[in-house]
């Protein structure tokens, strides 16, 4: 799509991502709003009519908030931190769904008093503490029982949310009960209805399952009286980082359309990665080559970005593609490489055994790193965060500021020379 090569150089869109590393300089996220557009328009015609509920998680630059936002969708937050984003860039609260195992009352506090459009809410412990937060505050809070269904999503372990075992959710029998509860009590309205499997799945099937299970609940719903306003199915539209399947949303939209045709409740889906994985790219410079002398040694492409600044290779070994931005020069050499960074970890990858032909001061774009590439930074090894920008309209502008050391000082100054 929009990240392609043009006169040998590697754009995004109109914009020479050569270009921006001279102006910005490296590590930096560039994030192509064109791409994001057209993920959402996907969404869109596969789910006609649905509330898309952009997962705040994926990534919370304020740039991109605004941008989802123009496009016209609502918000899937998981904290009083997401919420307030959300709100900077213009949404309004009642477009937000509250998802989420650990609320605080602070957080509940928020949400109610803003008018969150919904909690999808996790235990009955939850359903009670906003209960009682509700009533405090004389308000009605808006809730849907986020249900685990019991589905194998046939994802990595750490990102499947829909199996009895995980944290996540309640099951039908006590989400029944919970719907008891809600809908009698004066200071809680039921909603909807709610559950997430996982994340990056790349087959309709699981979704359909989970569906299945929402619709019985919401008819057992229905005979006790208590209607349902909508159905949430989620976010974790699997896509392809690599040679893998993504999931044909198509498919799962027609499947979806068809199950719920005739039925007055509004689909709500919770997208994250979907919409911003593919729109962006991590550009980083090589600092040196390190080349194998022996057998049984690696080579090494050492770049300015590491784990910090990219985790999910080191933490699920995920697979990016990482590609030059411009020719090779003369003096580049050829072989094959893992990419690493200068922190002080053997899990400090962000690629490994890749074909590329680089020579120390080349510009590197790691792909697909839209989605849980910042959002998962970390000043580890006190490196400052990269900065982010934003390509729209044949132009790019910085969203996010390179973050510097005195960034991370100015929190750790004594208490009194703060407040001054
Ligand atoms: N809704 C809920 C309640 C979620 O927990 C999540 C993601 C989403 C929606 C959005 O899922 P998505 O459409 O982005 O797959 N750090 C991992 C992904 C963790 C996902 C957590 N929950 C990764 O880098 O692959």
């Amino acid at each position: 799509m929009t990240f392609r090569v043009h006169e040998g150089v590697l754009h995004a869109g109109q914009v020479s991502l050569a270009d921006i590393a001279a102006a910005v300089g490296t590590p930096t996220y560039v994030y192509s709003s064109e791409v994001i557009a057209a993920q959402y328009a996907a969404l869109q015609a596969a789910f006609p009519g649905a509330a898309i509920c952009y997962a705040v998680k994926a990534n919370s630059n304020l740039g991109v908030l605004r941008f989802v936002h123009g496009l016209g969708a609502g918000f899937d937050i998981v904290s009083s931190g997401e919420l307030q984003r959300v709100l900077v860039a213009g949404a309004e609260p009642g477009t937000a769904v509250f998802s989420g195992v650990g609320k605080s009352v602070a957080e509940i506090d928020l949400a109610l008093k803003l008018g969150i459009g919904c909690f999808n809410v996790e235990s009955e412990a939850e359903l009670h503490r906003l209960a009682t937060q509700a009533e405090l505050l004389q308000g009605v809070a808006p809730v849907a029982v986020r249900v685990n269904p019991d589905v194998d999503a046939d994802t990595h372990p750490y990102i499947a949310t829909g199996l009895k075992e995980n944290k996540f959710g309640v099951s039908a029998e006590e989400a029944l009960e919970l719907y008891a509860l809600a809908g009698r009590h004066p200071y809680l309205e039921v909603k909807g209805i709610a559950c997430h499997i996982g994340s990056q799945i790349d087959s309709p099937g699981p979704y359909l399952e989970a569906l299945d299970r929402l619709l019985e609940i919401s008819g057992e719903l229905d005979c006790a009286g208590v209607r349902i306003e909508h159905i949430d199915v989620g976010g974790g539209f699997g896509i392809a980082y690599g040679g893998e399947r993504a999931l044909d949303v198509a498919a799962l939209g027609t499947a979806v359309t068809e199950r719920m045709a005739g039925r007055p409740q509004r689909l709500l889906i919770e997208p994250g990665r979907f919409l911003t994985a593919s729109a962006g790219v991590l550009l980083t410079r090589i600092e040196y080559l390190k080349q194998s002398r022996s057998a049984g040694q690696r080579s090494f492409v050492v770049v300015d970005a590491a784990m910090n600044d990219l985790l999910r290779p080191a933490l699920y070994g995920a697979w990016h593609a990482v590609e030059r931005v411009d020719a090779p020069s003369a003096g580049s050499v050829a072989g094959t490489w893992d990419v690493v960074g200068p922190v002080c970890e053997t899990g400090d990858f962000l690629a490994r055994d890749r074909e590329l032909t680089v020579a120390a001061g080349d510009l590197l774009a790691v792909r697909t790193a839209g989605a849980y590439g910042m959002a998962l930074s970390s000043n580890y090894n006190s490196r400052g965060r990269p900065a982010e920008v934003l390509v729209e309209d044949g132009a790019f502008r910085v969203v996010r500021h390179r973050e510097h050391i005195g960034d991370q000082l100015s929190l750790e100054r004594p208490s009194a020379e703060r407040e001054q």
